[in-house]
This record gives C-alpha cells, structure tokens and sequence, in this order.
C-alpha cells in the first residue's frame, strides 16, 4: 500500500477537491504509473457534473503519461522505467467487438472503472475514471490500459494522444476516412476539435472549415490547418455551404457533445457526405431529423467512439506524424497547471477559452 494526491469528486455535481488517497499494491495483471502529465477534457467535466454516468465517488483524468513504478505479475511488455501514455477505452481482445475489428467498442473494456482503485482516509472506496484516474501522482491500471512511448518522447506532448489526439485524428482517419482534395466542415475546436482540424490536413484535406463561437480560436486552428474560420448561428449551414462549392462539405465532424451541434454538423454536410459524432452529449438532449431529409439528401451520420481507433497501432502512427513534423501536440497546450487548479480548469471549460490544461506532475 502507498499515499497518493488525486483529484477527486465525491458525488456528481460536487466540487473536486484533491485529497490523500491509499492505493493497493499492484495485483497480478496491473502496472503502477508515476504520472508526469494528464489532460483536461471536456469528458472529465461531464463525469464530474453527472452529465455522463460514472461509478461515484471518482478519482478523475483520463488522458495522461507517466513512468511505469512497479508491474504485477503476468504483465508481459512492459518493465519499470518504461514511458507509458493511458488507453481508457483498453480491448479485451477476446469479446465480440473486438473479434469483429472493433476494438473501440469492446464489451468489456469499462470494467476497469467500477473495480474500487483506492480509498480515502474515512473509508471511502473511490473508482478510477474511465479505469485509469489520471489526475493523481500515482495511478493502479490494467497493463492493457498502458501504451509504451519511446523514452525520448516527452510525457507532456504523449499525454494528449491519450484522449483527445487518438479520438480528434482517429475521427478524420478511421471513421470519416476523408481523403485528398475533399472538404471538412471541424464544430467545436477544444482538443478534440483542434486535433480533428490536423487529422483532416494530415488527410490532405484541402477545404477545412472550422466552426466554434470563440473567436480567439481562430488564429490556433488556422496555424493547424483550418482554412477557414467561422462562428456558429442559425445561418452556419449556409455559410458553410458558400465556402464549400455552394454544395456542403463532404465531412462534418461534431466535437461539442450537443444535439444542436450535431444538427449543424449534419445540415453543413453535402448530399450524399458524411457527418461524425465525437462529442458526448448528455441523454436529454434530443436531435429531431424529419423523415423527408433524411432519404433526400442521403447523408450518412455516424457515431465514433474513441476515434474508432486501436491505441496499440494508432499511437505509433501518430508518433511518426508527431516526429515528422506533421502533428503539432504543444500547440494544443493553452496552458500548465498544478493538481490543486484542476477544479477551476474543469470550470473553466464551460468558458470554450483556450485548448488544453495540462496538469504537470
Ligand atoms: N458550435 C461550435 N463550437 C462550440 C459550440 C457551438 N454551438 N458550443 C461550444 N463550442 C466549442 C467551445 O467553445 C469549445 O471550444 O466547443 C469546444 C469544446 O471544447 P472542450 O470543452 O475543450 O472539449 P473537448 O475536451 O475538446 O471535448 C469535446 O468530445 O470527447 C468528447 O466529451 C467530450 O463532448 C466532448 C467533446
Ligand atoms: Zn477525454
């Protein structure tokens, strides 16, 4: 057993607060991790409010890199020292989906968040966030939520490839699979969304247009392939349509989480295109589609879980794009904070200010 510092939240909707948490030894199959960095997401924040359900009380962060402390037994492929980014979405490699190629949509792969992961000094069992808990010094995972990263790839920059890198780009690549010369309209332009506008310049995308009412945005999402700028509004579709051969883009990609959004991104597609869900709304929130446009305009709207990706053979992928020069993950760092700031980071979402908050160990 040893103490660690994690952000925890204690019920939906309550404040996060960062608290000593006792943490069991490693168990056979399990790596312990000395985090280096974690991401802020926008999936941490609806966990928290209870937007999305999560076993509760929670240890949160599910997008980060560390060092590998101490491995359990039968873990194979990894060894102490060794540069680990998380997986939270880790395949079982054994159930139907991944039988069937879908690792992203493995059966089992959430049990790992109701497993208890540690406990607080009154007794309290907390769960890991999306099986991994990210914002802690130390974290208990499954070896298969680990990915090995080459030791002179810093943690700080492996860290966004975890969440929000794997699912913007694996979005564009594996879901969408845009190809050269095509047109992609990117609503919503966090992390997510950031990575999404790269993931379609790195398909050689030659209309990306993107959408998000902060203005100050613009200036990031251009310098990482955007062509084009625009704020949301009753009228996006059709301005959407002007910068897309008056016809509308072949791919919209949705990464806000709302059914308005999602509309937008399906009304901006063109006929016959294809719009992609990435953003996790909440189970409230109705899209309404009428039974003429639909057959009409023959588009094609698909969900895509963790950017329909399998970390094992995406992250290398990406990493090559990282060494040479074509994925800019710094960039989407709008700023480095402490384990005590994640509170006010996770806040600070519903502002749509700035890219990622990159907790520093
Ligand atoms: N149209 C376009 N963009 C919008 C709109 C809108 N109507 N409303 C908000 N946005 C923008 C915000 O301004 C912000 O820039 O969406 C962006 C969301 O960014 P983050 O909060 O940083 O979210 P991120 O972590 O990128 O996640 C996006 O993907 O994985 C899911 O749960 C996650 O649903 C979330 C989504
Ligand atoms: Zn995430």
């Amino acid at each position: 057993m040893s103490t660690t510092l994690a952000a925890v939240v204690r019920a939906p909707g309550e404040p996060v607060r960062v608290e000593e948490v006792t943490l069991p030894d490693v168990g056979p199959g399990q790596v312990r991790v000395r985090m280096a960095a974690a991401g802020v997401c926008h999936s941490d924040l609806s966990l928290a409010s209870g937007k999305l359900a999560h076993p509760m009380p929670a240890a949160l962060g599910h997008e980060g890199a560390g060092s590998v402390v101490a491995v359990g037994e039968g873990v194979t492929g990894l060894s102490v020292g060794d540069t680990v980014l998380l997986n939270w979405n880790p395949p079982c490699r054994a159930c139907w989906h991944c039988g069937n190629g879908e690792p992203y949509l493995c059966a089992n792969a959430t049990d790992a968040s109701r497993r208890v992961w540690g406990t607080l000094a009154d007794g309290t069992e907390l769960h890991p966030c999306l099986g991994v808990a990210a914002f802690a010094q130390e974290t208990v995972v499954p070896a298969g939520a680990c990915v090995a990263v080459p030791a002179d790839i810093p943690p700080t920059e492996a860290a966004l490839l975890g969440c929000a890198v794997l699912t913007g780009v694996g979005a564009v690549r594996n879901a969408a699979r845009v190809r050269p010369g095509q047109s992609v309209a990117v609503i919503g332009l966090g992390g997510v969304g950031l990575a999404a506008v790269q993931g379609a310049r790195i398909a050689g995308a030659t209309t990306i247009i993107a959408v998000d009412p902060v203005e100050e945005k613009e200036e990031l999402a251009r310098s990482l392939g955007a062509t084009h700028f625009l704020t949301p509004g009753d009228d996006l579709a059709r301005r959407v349509r002007k910068l897309a051969d008056g016809r509308g883009v072949d791919h919209a990609v949705e990464c806000v989480g709302r059914a308005a959004t999602i509309r937008a991104a399906w009304s901006c597609t063109r006929r016959g295109g294809t719009a992609t869900v990435v953003g996790f709304g909440a189970a409230t929130d109705q899209l309404t589609l009428n039974a003429l446009e639909i057959p009409h305009f023959a588009r094609t709207l698909q969900g895509c879980m963790y950017g329909s990706s399998d970390p094992a053979a995406d992250v290398p992928e990406l990493l090559k794009l990282y060494r040479d020069g074509e994925l800019d993950l710094s960039s989407l760092v709008s700023r480095t904070i402490g384990l005590e700031d994640v509170g006010g980071a996770l806040t600070d979402l519903h502002s749509g200010r700035g890219a990622r908050s990159l907790v520093q160990f």
